[in-house]
């Protein structure tokens, strides 16, 4: 499979053409299953069962694909940290941190009677083996709690809201610049609008990206081909 590519397919057609130890790192925010449009012939709305299912899946071919030693960062929806935490377990990963996407404003339209949302939890996980990274030329000070605004449609920008569960791509740099070196392979199984593509364009790192949407593709190539990378093969 070519690098620095998104691909249009299934995450989990696509990592099972990728070889067993191969990537060296893998950030992502898969589907929260809580029936968002993603587009024609995506299904947000699974049932428990097929959620879980779906959801092992997608964990322990990145398992299989993952260097040893090497990690995997995925956010998810606070009701949810348990339940990955225990599927992550279940599929080999050790748990390392929980880190706090922090907007600093509500999220969406919450119910009054309920706390209004304003962070999101991001697990990181790691492959059993000799510890890879984390390279503290990054601000060796950085906090587990990082404050980033959401994407926003009247943003101007990198940030312009483009995808129904957009993430700021400040938030996907930062990750990335702390955990992997210059021409590391990054993966990204749930690539959406392509948060993970241009920051490892920005930031020399190759990459490979999936999504079933053909839109989110099209949206992914159209963002990337404005941003300037150096390493060569670069779409
Ligand atoms: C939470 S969004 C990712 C958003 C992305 N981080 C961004 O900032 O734009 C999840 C994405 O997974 C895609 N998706 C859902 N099921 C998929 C599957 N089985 N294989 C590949 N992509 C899938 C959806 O189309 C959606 O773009």
């Amino acid at each position: 499979m070519d690098v620095n590519k998104v691909y249009q397919t299934d995450c989990i057609k696509g990592l099972k053409q990728l070889n067993s130890n191969s990537i060296d790192f893998i950030i992502t925010d898969p589907p929260y299953n809580k029936d968002k449009d993603y587009g024609e012939g995506i299904n947000d709305n699974k049932s428990k069962q097929e959620f879980k299912l779906f959801n092992r899946e997608w964990l322990s071919e990145c398992y299989r694909v993952l260097k040893e030693g090497h990690h995997l960062y995925f956010s998810c929806s606070p009701e949810q940290i348990f339940y990955f935490h225990h599927l992550s377990f279940l599929e080999g990963f050790k748990f390392r941190h929980l880190l706090i996407w922090s907007t600093n404003e509500c999220r969406g339209h919450m119910n009054e009677r309920t706390w209004l949302r304003s962070y999101e939890p991001i697990f990181w996980i790691q492959k059993p083996g000799k510890s890879y990274g984390l390279f503290n030329n990054y601000p060796f000070s950085a906090l587990d709690v990082i404050n980033i605004s959401s994407p926003h449609v009247n943003r101007k920008g990198e940030d312009k809201k483009v995808h129904i569960a957009q993430k700021p791509l400040k938030l996907f740099e930062t990750i990335i610049k702390k955990s992997t070196k210059e021409n590391d392979l990054v993966l990204d199984p749930f690539i959406g609008s392509g948060v993970t593509a241009i920051a490892c364009k920005k930031l020399n790192r190759r990459f490979i990206g999936f999504d079933l949407s053909k839109e989110n593709i099209e949206i992914c190539n159209e963002r990337l081909s404005k941003v300037k990378g150096n390493i060569k093969g670069w779409i």
